[in-house]
């Protein structure tokens, strides 16, 4: 371990450090690496997943008490470790909400991670701290916040929403919550019910609230149950609207919502994970309105701001509100408090020690402009439509919803069948694709029945990719169709043939 030469001088492996000559031809390797990807990337299949006991014989190994070449490792990592992803930024990647994200954006974490910044506190890094700062004012101006509001970058929409409700907790209960309630609707993210769990309110102290045919949120209906609650005792509390659901895209009736809110002296948060980024949409802003209004905000902008993961924001309308929930402190900190005017991210969210995670929005903003992000976001708008124009088109196909933000759900019913077996052809048509790797179109289910989804948000998807999947999936559905109705024959005449049988049988025992 020791150099011999000098007993406390260690060799480079033992100071944990590369030779300068192996640190470039590192770097340039793994820069090579991720370009040469995103230009064949489309030429890949979508995923390429295998069972955890391949992973097991693949990778498994104690670990190792001596070095290897950073070839071999480099190389064991690309070959058996990225080779079994799922491309979240597949062009043709229409689960979910794919992660489109961008490669000035991959250079910002890379300079944010060779710098190794932490935004903790000013003192740390005054400069990545001020960037945040700056990339949360550019957030709340794209969505119409007042300047008193505030934010913090955090992990993703998920945590986003925790805070978010932290504060709501804090601010409006005073963290008192026996007989608060809340309320969201039955297509909110999950991410809202688990946050409400963590922060111990209670099953019988949140309302799911039914949606319409449009699945936002039925607005009549929230009325009458904070009415119900309020006269059995109870303490409405807060309201979670959804500003783009994950499942078809839908907007709450934000302006009603807040005007409940108002009336009633309730906390409104907004999940904009998915939704708020057509803030930028000339197309959508419109949609949005009511959204400057919230006391709290998740944005996320390894969504559809085309960031690489992870970066979500809480914003709330007073900054003030994030010290107030989340400060505290030990004498440890007296140094990093010193100024009062610095900004200490520390005391705004969950985290001490934090990633720099705005510097990638910061540069891929300042590179690409805002213009290029309002021109990508309009365009996945209009490819969904493009999707729904196709499936329109097509015999025994129907449009489950509307394409909306992006997102447009559909389904292969021929008129032949009925609701039963289409949600198995429809079942079995989404495995088929998947299997065949060219897109993925991952399934979910509206008003009880199975649908296939697709979010066209990545800019690359090129309308090539889209009528080719469609197309794709068209060839595959019917060849699933004719399986199932062979199958469905044999099924048949198998039960015909036991019938049969059991008939013959009966007869010679009653002979
Ligand atoms: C509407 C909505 N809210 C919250 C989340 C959770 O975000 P994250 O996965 O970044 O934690 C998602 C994720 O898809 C979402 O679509």
């Amino acid at each position: 371990m020791f150099d011999s030469k000098n007993s406390l001088q260690l060799s480079d492996y033992a100071q944990l450090q590369l030779s300068q000559e192996e640190m470039r031809r590192f770097g340039y390797k793994v820069i090579d690496t991720i370009i040469e990807h995103s230009v064949v990337l489309k030429d890949k299949p979508v995923v390429n997943m295998v069972g955890r006991q391949q992973m097991e014989a693949l990778l498994r190994e104690p670990a190792p008490q001596k070095g290897a070449k950073w070839e071999d490792v480099f190389e064991q990592a690309i070959w058996d470790i990225f080779s079994h992803i799922m491309h979240m930024n597949h062009p043709r990647l229409f689960g979910w909400v794919p992660g489109p994200s961008n490669f000035v954006s991959v250079m910002a974490d890379l300079l944010a991670t060779g710098f190794n910044i932490t935004t903790g506190a000013w003192m740390l890094s005054s400069g990545p701290t001020q960037i945040e700062i700056i990339v949360i004012d550019w957030l709340k101006e794209i969505i119409g916040f007042p300047k008193k509001a505030g934010g913090i970058m955090v992990g993703g929409g998920s945590i986003a929403n925790l805070s978010g409700l932290t504060v709501a907790r804090k601010i409006k209960l005073k963290d008192k919550i026996e007989n608060a309630v809340l309320y969201f609707s039955d297509q909110a993210h999950w991410s809202n019910e688990r946050a409400a769990y963590i922060l111990g309110f209670a099953t019988d102290q949140i309302r799911k609230i039914p949606v319409g045919a449009d699945y936002c949120m039925d607005v009549e209906y929230l009325r009458q149950q904070i009415e119900t609650d309020k006269a059995a005792g109870l303490r409405p509390f807060c309201i979670i609207a959804n500003a783009g659901t994950t499942n078809t895209g839908a907007i709450d009736s934000l302006m009603e919502i807040y005007a409940i809110c108002e009336q009633e002296d309730m906390w409104l948060h907004v999940d904009g994970a998915y939704g708020a980024a057509a803030a930028l949409s000339k197309e959508a802003k419109e949609m949005l309105n009511g959204i400057q209004y919230a006391h709290s905000l998740t944005v996320d902008p390894h969504k559809w701001f085309f960031q690489p993961y992870e970066v979500g924001c809480l914003l709330v309308k007073e900054d003030r509100w994030l010290a107030e929930t989340f400060d505290m402190t030990a004498d440890y900190m007296r140094n990093l408090e010193e100024s009062m005017n610095d900004v200490n991210f520390y005391g705004k969210g969950l985290q001490l020690t934090r990633c720099d995670r705005a510097l990638k929005l910061w540069m891929s903003i300042k590179i690409f402009g805002l213009e290029n992000f309002s021109s990508a976001i309009d365009r996945g708008i209009k490819l969904a439509k493009y999707v729904q124009d196709l499936w329109e088109e097509r015999e025994g196909w129907q449009v489950m919803s509307d394409a909306r933000l992006g997102i447009v759900t559909f389904r292969y019913a021929p008129a032949s069948l009925d609701e039963k077996m289409i949600e198995e052809l429809n079942d079995a048509i989404a495995l088929a694709v998947a299997d065949d790797k060219f897109a993925l179109t991952p399934t979910t289910r509206l008003n009880g029945k199975l649908v296939m989804r697709m979010c066209t948000i990545n800019p690359r998807t090129s309308e090539d990719d889209i009528l080719e999947t469609v197309t794709r999936i068209q060839m595959i559905a019917k060849e699933v169709y004719n399986t199932l109705m062979v199958k469905q024959v044999v099924a048949e005449d198998t039960t015909a043939a036991m019938v049969n049988i059991e008939y013959k049988y009966m007869q010679k025992q009653n002979s």
